[in-house]
Parts: C-alpha cells; sequence; structure tokens
C-alpha cells in the first residue's frame, strides 16, 4: 500500500482529544490496583525497621497476632520461600529487580525502614495497628550506618557498569585532558545534587489474588505489566502463561514503577500464605523507603573553550551514593557528550556503599543532572566571553552526533531556539546580570536547551476490526495517566479509517500483545507504530480477499495498486473503483478480521508501511545508522526577592521538536508536567537523609515540598513540526523526559542573571539566594 496514513484527511492524529478514559477517573469508575473488588480481600501492612544497619536479634508477634482481625504476621521466619531472590547476582539478573537484595529472607537489616514484617488482617485499620504492635529487638553494630558517600568512612570506587554501558565508569573520546589543558577559557564547577524522590499521587500498591495454587493474578501499579511479570515469574517459579498482570490505570510513577519492588512480591507471598488474596498500598511515608529515588550526586563539569565560547573539552566526573548490593548510577554524561560539537569528552564515575536503599531511574534519568551542570556551564561561558547565552549555544551547535560520529535522524534545534525566542521576547533581555528589577523583585531571564534519546524498543499490538464499522485494539502497555489510551485510539481510528468512537483501546494485561514498559519516553512512539502495523496487517487481508472476490469492484487488481481511507479500499488511479470494508466483509461472511503489528525502534514509515509488519525493506538498519534524539528550548523569566531570598517562576516558554505530536492537549500537558517537575527540582525538592542514622527526615509531602498551582505561572508550549522517516512507522519520539531536561539549568541560569550569583547547590532554596 501507498503511504496514505500522512495524508488520512480529517484525521484524529495530532488533535487535542480530551482523554478517553478521563469520565472513568473523574467519576471513580476508573478502578486503580487498590481498589480491585475481590471476594474475601485481606490488607497487608508493613512493619519496618527503625534502625539502618544491624541484625533482627528477636520478632515477636504473638501481641500483634492477639488482636482482633488479624489473619498472619509473616516475617523472615515464617514467610514461604521464593524460588528465587535477586540476594545474588545471578539472581538479580534473572528476576530483573533493580535492588539485589529481598527484605525478609534473613535476619539482617541494611537501611532504614527495611520490611521486617507484613500484617495481614481482615480490614485496613485492623492491619494497621497490628503493624505497630510487632515487636522488634535489633543487635545493632557497633559502627554507625554510612548514609552518604561523603561520609569519610565511605569508600569511592568505579562501578564496572554504569547504565548505559560505560565500562569501569570511564568513557573517553579523543584527548579531553590534553584540549582542556590547552584551552585559552577553561571553566571548572561542581554541581551538587540532593536525594529526590518520586512522589506519584498513586503510591505503590499490589493486589494480589492467587486463582489456583499454581496461578497468580496480580494487579500492580506498575509502569510495564511484562517486566512485572518477569520478576514475579522468575521469584515465584512459576510458568509465564501463569501469572498475570493487570494495571488499567496508573496515578503516575516518574521511573519509580519501572521495575517490581519487594513490596509486591511480599504481597503475593502473603497472599499464598493466607489463601485469600491480599491487598497492600504503601504509605506515603513508606515510598520513600520502597520503590528507589534520584541518588545523591555531585557532579564536576570542566569546560575547555576557544577564545571565541567554541567547545575544545568537556571532562564530566560523578560522585555517588549506592546501596550495600547494587551499583546503579543515573548516566549524566550522556547528554554532555551529545548535546554540543565539542571535539573531545571525558567521563568517569565514583561510588560510594552507604546504609540506604538503592536508587533507579526517576523522569530523564541521567540527562536531568547532566543537563543541570552542562547548561549552567554553558551559561558561564556566555558570560565570561559577554556573549549571549542563545548565540554561545549556536556557536556550538552540533550538526551531527559527535558522541557517535552518526547524522541525527532529524533535529530541529535551531527552530526550536528562534521560536522559543520569539515567543519569549528573549531579544528585550538587558545582557547583564543583576540590572532588571522590578520594585524589590531582581528579574531575570534564562534558557536552557533540552533533549532526550529515542530508544530502542519494540512492541505488539492486535487490531480487530468488525463488519459492522467498530475495532477493538490491544496492546499490553501502560498509561500512566498522561494518555495512551487516548492516543492510541486516535492512531487506531485514523489507521483502521473509523470514528473515534467505534474504537476501544485496551491495554494493561499480560494477556494482551506484549508492549514496552511506559518509561524512557518509549511508549508513545513503539506502541503507536505497533497499532499502525496492526491496522495495515488488517488492510492486507483485506485486500487480498478484495481481488479475489468475482464480486469486489476490486476484482483482479494488484495488491499494490488498492489503498484505503476512511474505511473504502479503492484503486489508486482510479479511486471511484471500491467499496466500503463492511460490505466485502458482509460477502465473505466475515463478522471480523485480525491484524497484528509489530512497531520497532528505526522500522521507519515509508517502508515499513510498504513492506508490512513481517516483511522485508524495512528501516531497522537505518536504527544503526543514525542518531536519534528529540531536542528543545525552555525559556524561563524570574523575580527574585532578595530580602526573604524567595525565587518565583513568572513566565515559561518551552518549544520542542519531538517528531510527530499525536495529541496537541496531551502532549502540552506533557510539556507543562516535565517542566513542573524539573522547577521543583531546581527550586524546593529535596529529601534530607540524617548523616548519624541514614534515615528520611522529612518523608512526607508536608515536608518534600513539590509546586503547587500558586508556584507556576502560565505556561507557553509549542512544537515544531517535524517528519522523521527513520525512528518508527509513526515518525513519533516521545515526550516523556525531554520536557524536564534542562529546566533546572533554565530557571538557575535566569536566577543568575538576576542576581548575578551563580549557584550551583541543589535545591537553590532562599538561605543560599540570600
Ligand atoms: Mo522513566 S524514569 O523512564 O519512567
Amino acid at each position: 500500500m501507498e503511504p496514505q496514513f500522512f495524508d488520512q484527511p480529517g484525521g484524529f492524529v495530532g488533535k487535542p482529544l480530551v482523554r478517553v478514559e478521563g469520565r472513568e477517573k473523574v467519576t471513580g469508575k476508573a478502578k486503580y490496583s487498590a481498589e480491585i473488588p475481590l471476594p474475601g480481600l485481606t490488607y497487608g501492612v508493613l512493619a519496618t525497621s527503625t534502625i539502618a544497619k544491624g541484625k533482627i536479634q528477636s520478632i515477636d508477634t504473638t501481641v500483634a497476632m492477639r488482636e482482633p482481625g488479624v489473619i498472619a504476621v509473616l516475617t523472615h521466619q515464617n514467610l514461604p520461600k521464593l524460588a528465587k531472590t535477586p540476594n545474588d547476582d545471578q539472581g538479580k539478573k534473572d528476576t530483573s529487580a533493580p535492588m539485589g537484595f529481598m527484605p525478609l529472607t534473613s535476619d539482617e537489616i541494611f537501611y532504614s525502614a527495611q520490611p521486617v514484617a507484613l500484617v495481614v488482617a481482615d480490614t485496613l485499620d485492623h492491619a494497621i495497628h497490628a503493624a505497630t504492635l510487632v515487636r522488634v529487638t535489633y543487635a545493632t553494630t557497633p559502627e554507625q550506618p554510612i548514609a552518604t558517600f561523603l561520609d569519610p568512612r565511605a569508600k569511592l570506587f568505579n562501578p564496572a557498569q554504569v547504565q548505559d554501558g560505560k565500562v569501569d565508569g570511564h568513557q573517553r573520546r579523543g584527548d579531553a585532558k590534553g584540549a582542556f589543558a590547552s584551552a585559552p577559557i577553561q571553566l571548572t564547577a561542581t554541581y551538587t545534587h540532593p536525594v529526590y524522590h518520586h512522589n506519584p499521587m498513586e503510591p505503590g500498591s499490589t493486589t494480589a489474588h492467587w486463582e489456583a495454587p499454581d496461578r497468580l493474578v496480580v494487579y500492580e501499579s506498575t509502569q510495564g505489566v511484562t517486566r512485572t511479570q518477569t520478576t514475579l515469574v522468575a521469584m515465584t517459579g512459576l510458568p509465564r502463561e501463569q501469572v498475570r498482570v493487570i494495571t488499567k490505570y496508573l496515578g503516575g510513577g516518574f521511573g519509580c514503577k519501572g521495575s517490581m519492588w519487594p513490596h509486591t512480591i511480599l504481597t503475593v507471598q502473603a497472599a499464598k500464605a493466607v489463601g485469600r488474596p491480599v491487598k497492600l498500598m504503601l504509605t506515603r511515608k513508606q515510598q520513600f523507603t520502597s520503590m528507589g529515588h534520584r541518588e545523591d550526586q555531585h557532579q564536576t563539569l570542566q569546560l575547555g573553550a576557544t577564545a571565541d565560547g567554541k567547545l575544545t573539552s568537556l571532562i564530566h566526573t560523578k560522585k555517588s551514593t549506592t546501596s550495600p548490593w547494587d551499583e546503579y548510577a543515573e548516566s549524566n554524561s550522556k547528554i554532555i557528550d551529545m548535546l554540543y560539537a565539542s571535539p573531545t569528552f571525558e567521563a568517569s564515575y565514583e561510588m560510594a556503599r552507604a546504609n540506604v536503599m538503592t536508587s533507579t531511574f526517576m523522569r530523564a534519568p541521567g540527562e536531568a543532572p547532566g543537563s543541570f551542570a552542562l547548561e549552567c556551564s554553558m551559561d558561564d561561558l556566555a558570560a565570561r566571553l559577554g556573549v549571549d547565552p542563545l548565540e554561545i549555544r549556536l556557536r556550538n551547535y552540533a550538526d551531527h552526533d559527535y558522541s557517535n560520529d552518526k547524522p541525527w535522524s532529524s533535529k530541529s534545534l535551531k527552530q526550536c531556539y528562534a521560536r522559543g525566542a520569539e515567543l519569549f521576547g528573549w531579544s528585550k533581555r538587558n545582557p547583564k546580570a543583576g540590572a532588571t528589577r522590578d520594585g524589590r523583585y531582581l528579574i531575570g531571564m534564562g534558557m536552557a536547551t533540552a533533549s532526550y534519546p529515542v530508544h530502542s524498543s519494540q512492541g505488539t499490538a492486535r487490531a480487530r476490526l468488525y463488519a459492522d464499522g467498530h475495532a477493538v485494539v490491544q496492546s499490553g502497555a501502560t498509561d500512566l495517566g498522561t494518555g495512551t489510551y487516548t492516543v492510541m485510539t486516535q492512531v487506531a481510528a485514523d489507521s483502521l479509517g473509523l470514528p473515534i468512537e467505534k474504537v476501544r483501546f485496551e491495554l494493561g494485561d499480560t494477556n494482551l500483545p506484549t508492549a514496552p514498559n511506559s518509561g524512557g519516553s518509549i511508549a508513545a512512539g513503539t506502541v503507536s507504530s505497533s497499532v499502525f502495523m496492526a491496522a495495515q496487517d488488517v488492510w492486507q487481508k483485506l485486500i487480498k480477499i478484495a481481488v479475489g472476490d468475482k464480486k469486489s469492484p476490486l476484482y483482479k487488481a494488484k495488491p499494490e495498486d488498492v489503498t484505503m481511507e476512511k474505511g473504502r479500499l479503492f484503486l489508486k488511479k482510479d479511486p471511484s473503483k471500491g467499496e466500503a470494508f463492511g460490505e466485502l466483509m458482509k460477502r465473505a461472511e466475515l463478522t471480523d478480521i485480525e491484524g497484528m503489528g509489530r512497531g520497532r525502534y528505526g522500522a521507519g514509515y515509508e517502508t515499513g508501511q510498504s513492506a508490512g509488519p513481517a516483511g522485508p525493506g524495512n528501516n531497522a538498519d537505518a536504527a544503526g545508522q543514525h542518531s536519534m534524539h528529540s531536542f528543545g528550548a525552555h525559556f524561563c523569566e524570574v523575580r527574585v526577592d532578595m530580602d526573604l531570598g524567595v525565587i518565583r517562576v513568572s513566565r515559561w516558554v518551552s518549544v520542542m521538536g519531538a517528531g510527530r505530536i499525536l495529541n496537541a492537549q496531551t502532549a502540552r500537558s506533557q510539556i507543562i508536567g516535565g517542566a513542573i517537575f524539573g522547577i521543583g527540582s531546581v527550586l524546593m525538592e529535596a529529601t534530607e537523609r540524617d548523616a548519624k542514622f541514614s534515615r528520611y527526615t522529612n518523608s512526607d509531602l508536608a515536608n518534600y515540598h513539590v509546586p503547587v498551582n500558586a508556584d507556576i505561572p502560565n505556561m507557553t508550549v509549542e512544537f515544531v513540526e517535524e517528519h522523521d522517516p527513520y525512528i518508527n512507522a509513526m515518525g513519533v519520539k516521545g515526550i516523556g523526559e525531554i520536557s524536564m531536561v534542562g529546566v533546572a539549568a533554565a530557571v538557575a541560569n535566569a536566577v543568575y542573571h538576576a542576581t548575578g550569583k551563580r549557584l550551583r547547590d541543589l535545591p537553590l532554596t532562599p538561605e543560599k539566594v540570600m
């Protein structure tokens, strides 16, 4: 078939459709993972350790057990054994668990608030109360726990491998040290980041139901049902087809729901132990010690440049805290390596073990802190040379990806800069820092570049088109709340030629065709391409029937000469010759017809479509030949009250080039949400870990500050039109993460412009401003 999808007239893709599941959500009909009404449901509550390091000496559950309604108190002494735990290296690999330690497998305590017991009762109140009655005595070691890599006792080491595969924590391109040493302009700066916590509105929650002794169903708050299933399969030892994971609705995740954490399998084990379904929802406080966090880190960036501001060298080092078993560090250096035209680059990672749980990916893992260092330092370079910050970025514009020497699949960054500057009124900015005032407020304007890669991925979808003109389209994807249901319905409607209300899109179930995690900004592109390809499969089948059907106007036509629009098949050269799919299916006595599609990285639209899902001539090789990224720019105005040290973001503009935008409204909301996430990280968010006890002191939303409406101005968001033929069949790059990349720097750069003070120690709270 010829490409017809891009030209689908009057289509739904790109339109600002409201969320198809919005009514279910606001009326409470949408059932989240802790709202599944199962017969005989019981309630699980975790009791957690009061120390961060030591051993359980004794654990007394008799008082708790005597309480009314208590069904079981499970500890390391009586919990059913797992087939496999991540406690050894191979176990971690096999289970895909983010954390190399499974609580309730021994008497050892490695971090504060580590689960020590799980109470199951007939009501939530009974379980909460009984959990307070579990008596634990601890044998502490004479040595205090270590809380961060800054502790003088902490031993820094190079991790064997960082997230994106840098061996020994080192990466080099050219002679960065030599280039730095001989650079006319040399800048060195250290940026410090606190612990950050994902705080999705819906905390982690699990409802575990053993339908039979060897058949498990888990309703889970996860960003990926298949990945959760994989971990459950490994830990329970059950065959994959006997473990079903369902996630119909999700109240956010930001990465902490990207993999399966201990509370989930503990709930599964508890359900097995009591022989009834168990549901467990983390408390807000437990959310801070149960699903990872963004690690506390210091990064130093050395930047060498010519006298006219062209980069000659970038040297990046990062130090961070890790858990007693894992070597996770988000990879800040990726974006530093690729964003500008620096001929040389070097990066190294160090980490130290502490008595904390494992850190994990959090929105734009790596790019968020990495862009803070790079984009603040670029601003410093501009200030040092007296060059406009936008101009310094244009002087270092990368016309290809310097990190791997590949051409970009597409890049609209110059358009983003130009349009953003225009919308923001950048040209009105007084170049002098600390020189713009409005009454008692210092006014500053800053900007930063954003970028995020299109990650390699693949997924599948099924489309079932009914002769009566409706369709059910399915893919085991998840909707974080950001619009997967809606955008996939739009794509399905257009590619099947149906009105939107005739399409139902189903997701969030391992019984559906496998889809990747909603993470790393890959869901929109991969799943939409899968849906599109599934629809192409349907049309290929229908065309085959038509050209072999004597009663069809398309009888004996060559399949490649036939195309489809709005559900009508016709000859490309003579559109009058054709018929609607319903008539064709009626004659063929088909109530419905089904197609499968595989969407994947690098399988481009042009060839992907003409070849069909399994056909030759796909564009997969292009994935290896091109560097695939989205790009954008953020512009920020702040008002700084120097008497109180308070920074307020007063204006905001983001312009993004991210391939095809599937829904103007949900996409705008994504960018706004990410920018607010970034504003939180730069101005207020920080989890305080007590240095002596390695315990969080502000693990609730009263003390862990996130932005509220009053903190955020009206935001302007635009997308530049961008057609990328290489990334995937729908040309969608994804926008979940890029929305917050560069945001912290844009704010900090605006604060510098307002005050003349460069702040590098996050978050920029009032005492640091004054
Ligand atoms: Mo995102 S941190 O990949 O869920």
